[in-house]
């Protein structure tokens, strides 16, 4: 069985790796030639741990970028689709992308090879069935396609763990081919493959996704009522609830801790996807509906702590800009937010630094007039006071820097040394 995979961002290079690992034969295609020409480099276009290696593994072996989408299809029985599923209107999910990338898979072949088209993007619940299988029908003619969809739960800066570690396989499809086909791809991986509806492998992603979104807003809430109370340590209190032995010390307690409210690609854009479906689909849903509100709320409430007291000439100075640690992907990063709300509160000296991702915050947001420092020191040095946005390991080392204030916006300082 041959792959081919549209999209070579963190979901579809680690997909596109992933099966050129298990010993497959794997097409990338991407429609980005200067992310082509890295890759072909032998280069990751984004900061992702382990990936370089696996790359160099197989890159030119079993793995392909490929121009010639043509030849890739041809050669391939299963056909992902990891393109961008961003913002659309009113917060719906635009799926121009997807619908180009199936566009040109099937205008490259010409014969009848059964062939299955698997969205691993992101989509809203609903959409294989009353979008692309439709879609797919009325284009194909004489061409033998089914559609799937199998959906992706890695985390950025964990993607090839979560990939090839992965706890789960969701297949959504309707058709039986597609599910025995995609069932034996994912055999060797050796992990639970559950077969569910198209809509309900759809809304799988969604009900991962927007719990982990409630669970940040509640944990900001809870913060904020904590903070209005007074008198009660925050890190502390929380420290204290992950020791509740029903957690099972598991991971997800990260989720349930105050910061910055939740940021990077896929929460804010997906929360905001099912409000709009489920709003098209005639249910207003409240829990939904404010966890989007407290967490757009959330940037300027740490900006104002930030700025607590400050007079109007003072240098802020924010360490951390990439959304999360370990990841230099600044899309929707909260830093962004909360300088923007620093800036509109009549601050003008902001200066930042991230280990990795000072590059990407200047390219995102040009816009933002502030000073990009090389190293958390110098942002020490010259700034009246510091806060703390993005909890890499490293600004642990800040407080021995001096007695200048730190705002620890992640309460990294006390929870994680
Ligand atoms: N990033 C994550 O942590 C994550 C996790 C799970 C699911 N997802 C979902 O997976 C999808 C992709 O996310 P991502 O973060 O990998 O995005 P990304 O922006 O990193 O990568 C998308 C890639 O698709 C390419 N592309 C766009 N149109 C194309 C086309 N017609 N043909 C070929 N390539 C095309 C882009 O050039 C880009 O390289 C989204 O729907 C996202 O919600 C993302």
């Amino acid at each position: 069985m041959n792959v081919t995979v549209f999209g070579l961002g963190f979901v579809g290079l680690t997909t596109a790796l992933g099966f050129a690992h298990l010993g497959y034969k794997v097409y990338g295609a991407d429609v980005d030639d200067a992310r082509k020409k890295i890759l072909r480099g032998g280069k990751l276009p984004f900061l992702e741990p382990h990936m370089d290696e696996i790359l160099t593994a197989h890159l030119d072996k079993n793995f392909f970028v490929t121009d010639d989408v043509k030849a890739a299809v041809a050669d391939s029985e299963i056909i992902f689709y990891c393109v961008g599923t961003p913002y659309g209107t009113d917060g719906s999910a635009d799926l121009s992308y997807l619908f180009a990338a199936v566009d040109t898979t099937i205008d490259a072949v010409a014969n009848e090879k059964f062939r299955v088209l698997v969205t691993k993007s992101t989509i809203p619940p609903s959409t294989t069935a009353e979008k692309i299988i439709p879609y797919v029908q009325k284009k194909c003619g004489e061409k033998n396609f089914a559609v799937a969809n199998n959906p992706e739960f890695l985390r950025e800066g964990h993607c090839w763990e979560d990939f090839i570690g992965a706890d789960r396989i969701v297949i959504g499809t309707d058709d039986e081919r597609a599910r025995k086909i995609l069932t034996e791809l994912y055999a060797p991986m050796n992990v639970p493959i559950k077969c569910v509806t198209p809509s309900t492998g759809e809304f799988i992603k969604y009900l991962s996704n927007t719990l982990l979104a409630t669970l940040i807003s509640y944990s900001n809430e809870m913060s904020q009522i904590a903070d209005t109370i007074g008198g009660i340590d925050v890190a502390e209190a929380f420290k204290i609830l992950h020791m509740d032995k029903r957690w099972g010390n598991c991971s997800m307690t990260s989720y349930v801790y105050p910061g910055c409210g939740y940021g990077g690609y896929c929460l804010p854009k997906d929360t905001n996807a099912l409000l709009a479906q489920s709003r098209v689909k005639g249910f207003e849903p409240p829990i939904l509906k404010n966890v989007i509100a407290t967490n757009d709320a959330r940037p300027a409430t740490i900006a104002r702590r930030i700025v607590e007291g400050l007079d109007a000439s003072a240098v802020v100075g924010i360490l951390g800009l990439s959304f999360k640690p370990l990841s230099d992907d600044v899309r929707d990063t909260p830093a962004a937010r909360i300088i923007r709300e620093i800036f509109a509160a009549g601050y003008k000296n902001v200066v930042a630094y991230d280990p990795a991702a000072n590059d990407e915050f200047a390219k995102h947001y040009p816009d933002l007039p502030i000073k990009i420092f090389d190293a958390a020191e110098k942002v020490y040095d010259a700034a009246d006071v510091m806060a703390i946005v993005t909890a890499w390991d490293e600004f642990k080392k800040i407080p021995a820097l001096g007695n200048k204030k730190i705002i620890d916006c992640r309460y990294m300082l006390r929870m994680r040394q």
